[in-house]
């Protein structure tokens, strides 16, 4: 009888999960244009209408959470509030850390809107060294679908570091909300990023035996019409030639059909967002 590795033809402690993870950073860079604040701040608006009105992710995710009331927590890569907002009013405090100033404006808009007074915005990249920016131990870090960071091993231990209780990341699983076909339409090959189960690996090796949840998001995108679906997908496809456009202009007239007054792109999988949280060890881990 063939033993476990042989089966596998590797032995899956050798893997390198960091490097995978890296790589596959990098070669998504390379295939779309490198994720940086220009980026976010240019998303900012429309991500941030869409996670606040269309959404129930930021649901899931606190429940998944349990928030305790004195809770002190970090939100890294926090966006516009999709987290920090409706998690305020559980907590005792929230500091709230992006590197895109746009995001942390509507922040602001927000909390001022909804007389929130716990949640400090605060301007800092997940590269910046965090304790010369006067960001203290919180009770709880968490890192909401914001691990956009090549050395994803060095980012754990960061977090670690700046955690008492706990830390809680979300990352993607398989595809995502990209859709693959909107991608192929366009006549562009779908590079895959690397999802949630790097990140699994990794903590693995770390030693750290991590607690697992999903949410699950059934998708239904509607649109007004062509012109509209076209626009909702461009977050997609970063600087879609006019070629490309037209490719997808045609893939939607052929496709959509009419759903209760709305345009529909049928059979579009659910999104799950990974979930992963674990108590901060007492000493840093290192990979074994
Ligand atoms: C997909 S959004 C997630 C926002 C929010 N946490 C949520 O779950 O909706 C990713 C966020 O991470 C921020 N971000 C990406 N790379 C970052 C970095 N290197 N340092 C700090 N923030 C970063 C972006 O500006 C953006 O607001």
């Amino acid at each position: 009888m063939k033993r476990f590795s042989e089966v596998l033809e590797m032995d899956i402690k050798q893997i390198d999960w960091n490097l995978a993870w890296q790589t596959a950073q990098r070669q998504r860079h390379l295939n779309r244009k490198a994720k940086g604040a220009v980026y976010w701040n240019r998303r900012a608006r429309d991500f941030s209408d869409h996670q606040a009105h269309k959404s129930d992710y930021p649901h899931q995710f606190i429940r998944i959470l349990n928030p305790e009331p004195g809770w002190r927590v970090l939100d890294v890569g926090c966006g516009s509030g999709t987290i920090a907002i409706p998690l305020a009013n559980r907590v005792a405090s929230i500091t709230a850390m992006d590197f895109s100033e746009s995001m942390l404006s509507i922040l602001r808009q927000e909390c001022a809107a909804k007389k929130i007074g716990n949640v400090k915005p605060l301007l800092a990249a997940w590269e910046d060294d965090w304790e010369s920016l006067g960001i203290g131990v919180h009770d709880v870090v968490i890192a909401s679908r914001s691990v956009n960071v090549e050395d994803l091993k060095s980012a754990v231990i960061k977090l670690n570091r700046f955690a008492r209780q706990r830390v809680y990341v979300s990352a993607v699983v398989g595809d995502g909300p990209a859709v693959r076909r909107i991608i192929n339409a366009a006549g562009r090959d779908y590079q895959p990023s690397p999802d949630y189960i790097c990140i699994l690996n990794l903590l693995y090796q770390m030693g750290i035996y991590a607690n697992l949840s999903f949410t699950f998001h059934p998708l239904n995108r509607t649109y007004a019409d062509y012109e509209d679906a076209l626009n909702k997908s461009q977050w997609m496809l970063d600087d879609m030639t006019p070629h490309e456009e037209e490719r997808l202009r045609n893939f939607f007239q052929d496709h959509l059909v009419r759903q209760n007054g709305s345009w529909v792109l049928p059979d579009v999988p659910p999104v799950r967002w990974a979930v992963i949280w674990w108590n901060v060890p007492d000493e840093d881990p290192s990979i074994t």
